[in-house]
């Protein structure tokens, strides 16, 4: 079941996405979260910030999977997934270190480390909550469009456009890794309830396809039709391709 939510701007989605989160936290203290970098979450991680210094939201039993790391960079690298975690996030609440799991992106061997990742993944019990952002190419994680889906983590060659689109974040954009290791749709589907935030213009061709009738794996993310459980809030640029009858009622 997907449900679209517009949402006025970016503030207000990532209050609504923290009310998620603090209510599962609230009856279950040692609830697993899965996490999500990208520009998309930053105000959600702030208000979970918030919340945690001025309401003495409790982390301290929590264990949180992320999506996925770049292969190549290090975590002290400022544009790994780690370093961003981190920064915006775990080092500002009171979550132990070793309960964050993030794909280890120095890795000599992304095969190995991707499936060392899955068995961590099916060792936990499922996200509480699963966060997602959205490529401009329909990828969840980095699950890149590709003939099948892949269920378990992988290693995973990115895509051109994907490669472009991160740029932005590199000083120099010859230094985008081109390849990640990324949690498997099948990971991410075992979650009891997932939230994809999708702001801006760059999205609405991919939340169109999502409203679709159809599951792809050349736009991963209509996987996520299958799921009992997924709200998508966005802003009205995201939602501009979507058709009316699609906002705010279950699909
Ligand atoms: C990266 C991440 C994705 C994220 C996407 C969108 O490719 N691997 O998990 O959803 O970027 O990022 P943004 O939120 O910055 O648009």
């Amino acid at each position: 079941m997907l449900q679209f939510i517009v949402m006025e701007d970016a503030a207000s989605i990532a209050r609504a996405t923290a009310d998620r989160v603090e209510a599962k936290l609230r009856d279950q203290k040692e609830a697993v979260l899965g996490l999500a970098t990208g520009s998309s979450p930053i105000l959600f991680y702030e208000e979970l910030v918030r919340r945690h210094r001025e309401e003495g939201l409790d982390f301290s039993k929590v264990h949180t999977l992320n999506l996925d790391e770049y292969v190549g960079l290090c975590k002290e690298h400022p544009q790994s997934y780690r370093f961003f975690m981190n920064h915006h996030l775990f080092s500002k609440i009171n979550i132990p270190m070793e309960q964050t799991h993030i794909p280890e992106g120095s890795t000599l061997d992304p095969q190995a480390e991707a499936a060392r990742y899955e068995a961590l993944i099916r060792s936990l019990p499922p996200a509480a909550v699963q966060i997602l952002g959205i490529g401009t190419n329909g990828h969840i994680g980095f699950n890149e469009p590709a003939p099948v889906f892949s269920l378990a983590a992988h290693e995973v060659a990115l895509k051109s456009a994907t490669v472009e689109a991160n740029a932005r974040f590199f000083e120099d954009p010859a230094q985008v890794p081109h390849s990640a290791i990324t949690m498997g749709v099948g990971g991410i589907l075992r979650a009891e309830q997932i939230i994809l935030l999708a702001m801006g213009p760059a999205k609405a061709w991919a939340l169109a396809q999502l409203a679709g009738a159809f599951v792809d794996p050349k736009i991963p993310a209509t996987i996520l039709r299958v799921h009992p459980h997924v709200t998508i809030f966005c802003d009205e640029a995201a939602a501009a391709k979507l058709p009316k009858e699609c906002i705010g009622r279950p699909l």
